[in-house]
């Protein structure tokens, strides 16, 4: 099957069309799909009609599935979370913080795909930034401060239970279940320079979302890295604003990109269907 894809013209991300995601796809398709994944990082294939089967399907053609640490899945499907905002919810909107899936794990994801059910007639966009792009554009000065340097990642400011997510949160109407316990304290070292796995390209891996600081560095000295880091890595030209139509499935590749999550809604229910793949 062949299909077209149209380069966003943003830093990264690519539009998919021709292809139809609820029927099975072959070998060939599914590895040309790859390279281009690979490539774009972000893909959106859009007018898609799809159940939770063909997700599942889909999502498995990428890896397999990783589980969530702390949100609860959807009672039937063990591997799909429904990100639910209701329109009358109150909760702090949900990751609208730059980050990349799971990186306080031993072993990150290396996709997350996400389907639109329910979308607002304005707002909730979610934005990503190429981080293969941010490193090779950096000053060589930065990098040079952070060539070798392992960054600290944890979930703690998010789920633990004096995170965002803990107590806060908790009676204010959010939409799924999260699930924060203590695990959340536990701290990751990556490397913050790291080569893909897939392609060998280095990228920056985390920012101060889930990125505590650097290991062996004063604590102010630290903080003020990660900030400059994040002025950086953060920068515009480096993003991808991906605006929702219902029907449209996203998967982004976390090894080399950031996302966060936008509000701008309010009044109106937001619903998507995620997976994460190892
Ligand atoms: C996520 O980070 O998985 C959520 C993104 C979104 O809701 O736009």
């Amino acid at each position: 099957m062949s299909f077209t894809v149209t380069p966003s013209g943003a830093a990264c991300g690519a539009s998919i069309a021709g292809i139809d995601l609820a029927r099975p796809l072959s070998e060939s398709t599914v590895a040309a799909l790859r390279r281009t994944w690979l490539e774009h990082k972000v893909l959106a294939f859009v007018d898609q009609d799809m159940n939770d089967d063909d997700l599942e399907r889909f999502s498995l053609y990428f890896g397999q599935f990783a589980g969530d640490p702390y949100i609860a899945s959807m009672e039937e499907r063990p591997n799909i979370i429904e990100l639910r905002r209701t329109a009358d919810e109150t909760s702090p909107i949900f990751a609208d913080a730059w980050h990349t899936d799971w990186s306080f794990g031993e072993t990150p994801p290396a996709a997350t795909l996400l389907y639109g059910i329910t979308i607002p007639p304005h707002g909730g966009d979610t934005d990503f930034i190429n981080q293969e792009k941010a490193l090779a554009e950096m000053p060589a000065s930065l990098r040079q401060r952070l060539q070798g340097k392992m960054a600290l990642h944890s979930a703690q400011r998010a789920y633990a239970p004096d995170g965002l997510y803990g107590k806060n949160d908790a009676d204010r109407g959010r939409g799924f279940k999260i699930l924060t316990s203590d695990s959340a304290y536990r701290v990751q070292p990556h490397p913050i320079i790291r080569a893909h796995p897939e392609t060998g390209r280095e990228a920056l891996f985390g920012c101060i979302g889930y990125v505590l600081g650097f290991q062996d560095m004063d604590e102010s000295q630290s903080m003020d890295l990660l900030m400059e880091l994040y002025h950086w890595q953060t920068r515009e030209e480096f993003q991808y604003h991906h605006h929702w139509q219902p029907g449209t499935l996203v998967i982004w590749d976390n090894r080399s990109v950031l996302h966060k999550a936008n509000g701008g809604y309010e009044g109106y229910e937001r619903v998507l269907h995620r997976t994460v793949i190892k």
